[in-house]
């Protein structure tokens, strides 16, 4: 019996990784640990919540005593943490909660690892999930590799890179197992629509303007999310402790291209004619130090893992279509309250 922690298992990638542990591994306990911020919602756990195997527990990772009495209750084999404030825009409008969730609290965690784990680590890891956003912005050309140097630009991406450099001191100085990978943009159900797609897909739905940053030149390089959670689970289970893993889709698009794919398939989706919703295509005010693009290479957790990505973009992209779309309680409940607030801030009032 192993005891897995999972932090931020409410959130859009972690509620994949909570599903894909507890359905594949039922001698596992798996114990989700998260705050439900704004982003974090129960709901997308609903057909796992009730296996024996599954355990949530609300908190905070900011909260250093609460965490310390959670390792000693549960006596934890591994950490897979992926708890954070992970979206750019909120990071450039407030930068603070970066700064406490992504930094102290990984720290909380890592501190807690460190005293429960007593230098007698055995098979025991620490897997902290990162973001190919703190390798910084690329030209036209190249690829993000593990020995990249890190040039983070926004306050996100700086605090996610503070973070990771926190977990590799960790595994340096006190040799706490740590494993880290860096993965690019995520794509699928559940993900929180203030992220590009599930943003699109629900204006396009509502009939609203689809808000374009800039020209829509950025690239950015999509990964389905049952592919990261895949990857995740060989990392977790093979990855060497002290090693680096970039995931990636090999699947760049400039976010314009993208937009245009996306509502040809809503187009399809919709019934409505071809053209319709590209109608609705609006460039604003770009994003502050928006990074260019970004795209990794993933050969090494492909040759010495033998992970892939196994999904093709179209292919995923209209699953995630077909998903929002038959989820309308989940997006209508999501979108409601709070989200409103958020979208005339960020988009109406600039
Ligand atoms: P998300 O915003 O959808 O979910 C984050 C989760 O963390 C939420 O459930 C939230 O309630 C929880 N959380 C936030 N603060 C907390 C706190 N103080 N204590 C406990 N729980 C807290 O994020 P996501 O997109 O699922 O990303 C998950 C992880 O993967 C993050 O670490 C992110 O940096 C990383 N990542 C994301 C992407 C992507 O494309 N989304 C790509 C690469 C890496
Ligand atoms: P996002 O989903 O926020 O991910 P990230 O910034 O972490 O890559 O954005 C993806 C790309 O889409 C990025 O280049 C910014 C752009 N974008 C828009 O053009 N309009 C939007 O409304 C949003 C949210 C993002």
């Amino acid at each position: 019996m192993q005891k897995v922690l999972i932090t931020g298992g409410a959130g859009f990638i972690g509620s994949h990784v909570v599903r894909w542990f507890v359905n594949k591994y039922p001698k596992y306990q798996i114990i989700n640990l998260d705050k439900l911020t704004y982003a974090g919602n129960l709901e997308n756990l609903r057909d796992i919540e009730n296996k024996s195997n599954y355990t949530f527990i609300k908190g905070d990772i900011n909260d250093e005593s609460f965490i310390l009495k959670l390792f000693e209750q549960y006596s934890f084999d591994g950490v897979i943490h992926l708890a954070a404030e992970s979206h750019v825009d909120r990071s450039i409008a407030n930068p603070t909660e970066f700064i406490y969730t992504n930094i102290i609290g990984t720290v909380n965690l890592l501190n807690a690892a460190r005293y429960f784990w007593k230098d007698n680590f055995g098979n025991k890891i620490f897997y902290h999930i990162s973001t190919d956003e703190v390798y910084g912005s690329l030209g036209k050309t190249g690829y993000f590799k593990e020995t990249t140097s890190y040039d983070p630009r926004s306050p996100y991406s700086a605090s996610k890179a503070s973070s990771d450099h926190l977990a590799r001191a960790y595994h340096h100085t006190f040799i706490l197992p740590v494993v880290i990978s860096n993965c690019s943009n995520n794509y699928g159900s559940y993900q929180f629509p203030e992220k590009l797609i599930p943003l699109a897909i629900n204006n396009i739905k509502n009939q609203k303007e689809i808000p374009v940053y800039g020209k829509g030149e950025n690239v950015r390089d999509w990964l389905f999310v049952e592919d990261h959670a895949h990857a995740i689970d060989l990392i977790f289970h093979k990855g060497k402790a002290g090693e680096t893993y970039n995931i990636g889709g090999n699947n760049e698009w400039r976010n314009i291209d993208l937009i245009n794919l996306l509502c040809e398939i809503m187009d399809i989706k919709l019934g409505k004619t071809p053209g319709t919703s590209a109608r609705l295509i609006t460039f604003v005010k770009d994003r502050a130090g928006h990074d260019l693009r970004y795209a990794i290479d993933s050969s090494k957790i492909q040759k010495e893992l033998g992970w892939k990505p196994s999904i093709q973009f179209r292919k995923g992209l209209e699953k995630t279509v077909d998903w929002y779309l038959s989820n309308e309680d989940w997006l209508n409940n999501i979108t409601s309250g709070e989200y409103q607030n958020y979208y005339d801030n960020q988009y109406v009032k600039r």
